[in-house]
């Protein structure tokens, strides 16, 4: 285990507006959780990631609050860190595509990256038709048009995607096309684009995504959600050529020496992914080790590759973000040789979060409706663990789940006070009434006392084993469970009452407890890092208890403890309301 190294990444999130519970719940307290388990494990990791500032997103953003797309990028990367921060969602890096301290790296490993596939001839340039607002003066790319979708007839499409069914739209199919810029109907005009030959890629890129298929339950196994809207997808529809320039002055120059090439950039969604790569090199630049160091984590076959996104973001990770470097080998590789870029090992999607607010009923979250919880928001009251809990209990991993604000209360009160806390709690205040605040004495452990502690150990290889396959909810289930043997330990062996009649009954069993808080302070640490943080303090551990393999660590007998605190707080509902 000890020699492993993963690079984990969360999606770039756009620089363009405040960070809610659904993003939180769809790839970055996974991506974070996954990141701290990995760490504790002794495994070498990197988890990168930063803000998408390019592309017409931040662009259309800034136009309707009338400031410059620099400063407004610049704001949001800025915010959207300290949510993230608050939430103790702790990146190694968090770059941004067009931040002042990344953007010369990002052009730079951008334009090579492009520059290495057009050097292989998997680029056309074309010409095409493009709407254009005639007002506005100009070209109308991705979400500066929007219509009717022409797979789903739903009319909130844009032009690259489609906001309810979340395919990609050529949007020279929208039906009905706006512009977003005035209001008008756009006309059609020439101009020329290069297009990534996706349809000379596809055969590598269905037998690679075969073998993700093909990895049954090992820990490379790909979720059946991303499989089907990639391998699937392919399967059923084939993969056309796709533009990855557009007509925008703002993101990455294309970096041809062509005057066709003048005033255009790199389609934000070729630029973005390759973000993880140019703040990886930051980073090595950022410890000293040089932006060459990028290639220990990107192109050595041992490094593996994990990025954690929502569901809108799955054809972009496993179909057109391996697409591109797939066309930058030079052999007919499949996974990439020693030297070049590997593929993702793994590509980890949530589903999106509803939400539903007391008396109504479920709804999406929508942030021109007013229907979101804003990180923010939230952090203004609330502790940071209480949300990474629910979030993971009710985590969209297979299907769409929502933020029920009741149930957030429920949980919190009723899991992880009643049972998390409360266990640490009783043992805690046992151990300083009768024991003179020290470790019990073990006594002669009895069947009752080592089926216990056998069953923490069975506690901490099956998180281990959930946390490797991704499965966070299950893996949280493992936590709670064991707390909740702890519960029932105490209750079966009553040291409340053998206090009176048995000092050593009761002492061996108020032993157990402590280490069985011991186990739950190391495998609760990935979820809950503030909590684990506490139960460390009070059980008086050092540092060594953030390693995995120390879970099962025994506390000595006569090791003396910390005063107990509050580990979690009852939560009033009305706190939410801010009454
Ligand atoms: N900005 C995109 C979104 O929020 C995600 C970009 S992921 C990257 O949906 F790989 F392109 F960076
Ligand atoms: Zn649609």
């Amino acid at each position: 285990m000890a020699d492993r190294r993963y690079l984990v990444t969360a999606a770039l999130p756009y620089s363009n507006g405040r960070l809610h519970v659904g993003h939180i719940a769809g790839a970055y307290l996974p991506a974070d959780t996954y990141a701290r388990y990995l760490r504790a494990t002794g495994t070498d990791v990197r988890f990168v990631c930063g803000s998408d500032d390019n592309g017409v997103a931040a662009l259309k953003s800034a136009r309707e609050q009338d400031r410059s797309v620099e400063e407004l990028t610049a704001h949001y990367s800025r915010a959207q860190q300290a949510d993230f921060a608050g939430l103790n969602i702790d990146f190694d890096i968090y770059g941004g595509t067009h931040q002042p301290d990344y953007v010369k790296t990002h052009e730079k490993f951008s334009q090579d990256l492009f520059l290495n596939i057009y050097q292989k001839g998997l680029f056309t340039k074309r010409t095409t038709q493009q709407l254009y607002d005639v007002q506005a003066d100009q070209f109308l790319p991705d979400r500066f048009v929007r219509g009717t979708c022409p797979d789903c007839g739903s009319g909130n499409a844009f032009g690259d995607q489609c906001e309810d069914c979340g395919r990609s739209v050529d949007q020279q199919t929208l039906i009905n096309p706006v512009s977003v810029m005035t209001g008008s109907t756009p006309q059609l005009r020439e101009t020329i684009h290069w297009y990534l030959r996706l349809d000379q890629l596809q055969s590598r890129l269905v037998w690679w995504l075969t073998q993700k298929k093909d990895a049954g339950a090992c820990s490379a196994a790909w979720r059946p959600i991303v499989l089907n809207q990639s391998l699937g997808r392919i399967e059923a529809e084939g993969l056309p050529e796709r533009a990855m320039t557009r007509d925008l002055t703002w993101g990455v120059p294309v970096p041809l020496d062509d005057p066709d090439a003048r005033g255009k950039s790199l389609y934000v969604w070729f630029d973005a992914p390759i973000g993880y790569v140019s703040f990886t090199a930051a980073l090595c630049e950022q410890m000293g080790e040089g932006v060459d160091g990028y290639a220990d984590w990107w192109k050595d076959p041992d490094c593996k590759v994990v990025h954690f996104i929502g569901e809108d973001n799955i054809v972009f990770h496993a179909i057109t973000w391996p697409a591109m470097l797939l066309a930058t080998h030079d052999s007919n590789s499949v996974q990439g040789e020693r030297g070049e870029y590997q593929l993702p090992h793994n590509v980890v999607a949530n589903s999106f979060m509803n939400i539903k607010f007391p008396g109504k009923d479920e709804e999406k979250i929508s942030k021109s409706r007013g229907t979101a919880v804003w990180i923010g928001d939230y952090l203004e009251t609330f502790d940071p663990d209480p949300l990474r809990y629910y979030l993971t209990a009710v985590a969209p991993e297979n299907a769409r789940t929502a933020f029920d604000f009741d149930d957030f209360i429920a949980r919190n009160n009723g899991e992880l006070v009643n049972a998390f806390g409360n266990f640490f709690n009783r043992t805690m205040s046992f151990a300083h009434k009768y024991f003179d605040g020290k470790v019990s004495a073990p006594g002669n452990r009895e069947g009752l006392d080592t089926a216990h502690l056998q069953r923490c150990a069975n506690a901490v290889s099956r998180t281990a084993e959930e946390l490797e396959q991704c499965r966070f909810k299950a893996a949280l289930s493992e936590v709670m469970a064991l707390a909740r043997a702890g519960n029932g330990y105490f209750d079966t062996t009553k040291p409340f009452m053998s206090r009176k009649t048995d000092m050593e009954a009761c002492a061996r069993a108020v032993n157990i407890c402590l280490q069985t808080a011991r186990t739950l302070t190391t495998i609760v640490a990935p979820f809950l890092p503030d909590t684990a943080e506490k139960c460390a303090k009070m059980l008086n551990l050092d540092e060594n208890w953030r390693t995995w393999a120390s879970a099962t660590d025994e506390l000595p007998q006569g090791r003396p403890l910390r005063e107990p605190e509050i580990l979690i707080k009852k939560l009033d509902a009305r706190e939410l309301f801010g009454d």
